[in-house]
């Protein structure tokens, strides 16, 4: 295919009035800009037809099989516009191969890193109104992967849709940076050996929802999932990577395998020795873990993702009725000084305050 992501003429958009409504108090995830970027596979002829068209439903047959067998992919990126003007993304590449390998894992064709980025690029470029300019707002990007095909054989499709959302973003959880508090379950898990937990597919999510609610019903902002075999080693937020410092300055994480291995999580990882932070990613026991926040060995943690950026953690809450006031683990520094000097530098890299010596961010506008 080539790589181009034409744009279809002809759009009707919003009016600057409308987006500015919107974008007085966006939310995340709520409201859509007035493009998508589109392109349809199958088997015979691979990827064609790319375009950034109007946002408009799908014809989707009910029949479609990811309606049934939920084979889908997606990614998650931003979209940050600077005090000068001009809008940029971060580490886009990285999404794109990880769209390359979630695809494979679930058996979907494989869209090339340039057309992924030239279709997230031209949908920017369409809807470049709906980039915020406030502080930490984005124009968060969605791109995924869809069997489209109507057949109910279980087989991988033959016809697949690729798109790009976008929409209009603020703070992911609605109390801003504040810390939160996290729900350790021992009843669900999220993935198993050999299974799809390093894959960023839609039944990933599904399966985790249950877990959510009930870390919500608990007063909890996520849930952290451990290992399905023994509920023992620490994995991952429902949707976030998760994080722990240490008072002698180590920064540990889970290694990858079963987690999703997010660009924050790696992004936190290199820039850690500037802050004189050690990263170690190796498995981490809850065992160790209660030890650890309760001896005040680690003091700080936090959650990290794209929608969340770094968002500073208070308290473990564990699902063991018997276990009384072992039932929670507080962090000594709830706001760290390295939670926020991790989260600042990111951040001012994001948003070209600070200097960017890995190249991490390109510009689109
Ligand atoms: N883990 C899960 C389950 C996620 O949904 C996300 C969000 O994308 C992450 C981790 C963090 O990944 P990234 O930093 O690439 O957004
Ligand atoms: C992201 O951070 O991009 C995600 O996909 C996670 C979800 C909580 C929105």
């Amino acid at each position: 295919m080539s790589a181009a992501f034409p744009l279809v003429p002809g759009v009707a958009v919003s009016s600057s009035a409308e987006i500015a409504q919107i974008l007085a108090n966006p939310g995340f995830g709520v409201y859509f800009t007035d493009h998508m970027a589109q392109a349809d596979w199958t088997a015979e002829a691979g990827w064609q037809d790319s375009r950034i068209g109007p946002y408009e439903p799908f014809s989707l047959p009910p029949g479609g099989a990811v309606l049934h067998y939920a084979q889908e992919v997606f990614e998650g990126l931003k979209a940050y516009r600077r005090a000068d003007g001009s809008v940029w993304l971060f580490r886009p590449e990285l999404n794109a191969r990880r769209l390359i390998r979630s695809a494979e894992r679930m058996d979907l064709p494989a869209l090339p890193e340039e057309a992924f980025l030239a279709s997230v690029e031209g949908l920017v470029r369409a809807d470049a109104a709906w980039v915020p300019e406030r502080d930490e707002e984005t124009l968060y990007l969605r791109p995924f992967i869809f069997a489209s095909e109507a057949f109910l054989g279980v087989r991988s499709a033959r016809q697949v849709v690729y798109a790009v959302v976008a929409s209009p973003s603020g703070a992911y959880f609605a109390s801003g940076f504040r810390p939160i508090d996290i729900w350790v379950t021992s009843s669900f898990s999220r993935a198993g050996a050999g299974g799809t937990g390093a894959a960023k597919c839609g039944g990933n999510y599904a399966s985790g929802l249950l877990a959510s609610k009930e870390a919500a019903a608990h007063g909890c902002g996520q849930v952290l999932f451990t290992d399905a075999a023994e509920h023992e080693w620490v994995e991952e937020l429902g949707g976030m990577n998760v994080f722990f410092v240490t008072s002698d300055r180590r920064l540990l994480t889970p290694a990858v395998g079963n987690i999703l291995e997010g660009i924050t999580r790696q992004s936190v990882l290199e820039l850690a020795p500037e802050f004189g932070l050690a990263p170690e990613a190796r498995p981490i026991s809850l065992t160790e873990l209660k030890a650890a926040i309760w001896s005040r060995d680690i003091t700080e943690a936090f959650a990290c993702g794209t929608a969340a950026v770094i968002t500073p953690i208070a308290r473990f809450l564990f699902d063991d009725e018997s276990a009384g006031a072992e039932a929670e683990a507080a962090l000594a520094e709830p706001q760290g000084e390295m939670t926020q000097a991790l989260r600042r530098r990111l951040v001012d890299i994001q948003w070209g305050r600070a200097s960017d010596p890995g190249g991490w961010t390109r510009r689109v506008i």
